[in-house]
């Protein structure tokens, strides 16, 4: 049911996207400050269309891994890429039931995790974590803060404060920083974000 929900809202294309934005400049400062650099591995968890992945490879990065449910996603991505979605790891699959079966130095999330409502799937979503990652890993996560929407691409979303954010990590994650930030839609939509920079302790 998701995957075809997701196949669906990327159908025509993701530049019309309430999420779409064409530099992922929040996410590349969050590597740049935390030390991130091209020798490290990175997953971007529901990644789809973003363009993160351009600015990741045009900065060197070699082991960058996208993970989405919908393919249509990971196409488009991959057609904009050309020749160069060859250096990068495609996976089309529910990140809740990923087997990452090695560590990265980067878990990315941005506007994946506020899609979990359910105390089940959030649990999940911090099992994977914990399978992806290593002791000094990083996690930057974007999610609708408490001033953002409540539903996105017809779908009902758990909203986060900075607080909740750390909360919801617990205590295995040191918070490095915290920030808000207001994403401006295609249509010219502001969309609060609240973004949380970790490192597993
Ligand atoms: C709002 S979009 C954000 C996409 C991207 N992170 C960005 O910033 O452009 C949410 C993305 O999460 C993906 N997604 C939702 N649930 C997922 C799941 N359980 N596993 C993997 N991907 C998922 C969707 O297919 C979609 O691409």
């Amino acid at each position: 049911m998701q995957r075809s929900h997701w196949d669906g809202a990327y159908a025509q294309g993701d530049t019309t996207r309430s999420w779409y934005q064409e530099e992922a400049d929040v996410s590349l400062d969050a590597f740049e400050t935390s030390g991130v650099g091209p020798d490290d591995a990175v997953v971007d968890v529901g990644g789809g269309a973003s363009t993160l992945v351009d600015g990741l490879l045009e900065r060197g990065f070699r082991d960058v891994t996208v993970l989405d449910l919908s393919a249509t996603a990971l196409g488009i991505a991959r057609r904009r890429l050309g020749d160069r979605a060859a250096d990068v790891r495609w996976i089309v699959g529910d990140l809740l039931e990923w087997d990452p079966g090695r560590g990265h130095r980067v878990w990315h999330d941005r506007a994946v995790l506020h899609f979990l409502t359910e105390p089940e799937d959030r649990d999940a979503y911090r099992r994977v974590l914990d399978r992806a990652t290593d002791a000094g890993s990083v996690a930057v996560l974007g999610v609708f803060g408490p001033g953002g929407p409540e539903y996105c691409s017809g779908l009902p979303v758990r909203r986060y404060s900075a607080d909740d954010l750390t909360e919801f990590l617990g205590d295995a994650w040191e918070e490095l920083s915290r920030a808000e930030r207001v994403h401006e839609t295609p249509s010219g939509a502001t969309q609060q974000f609240t973004w949380g920079i970790f490192r597993r302790r």
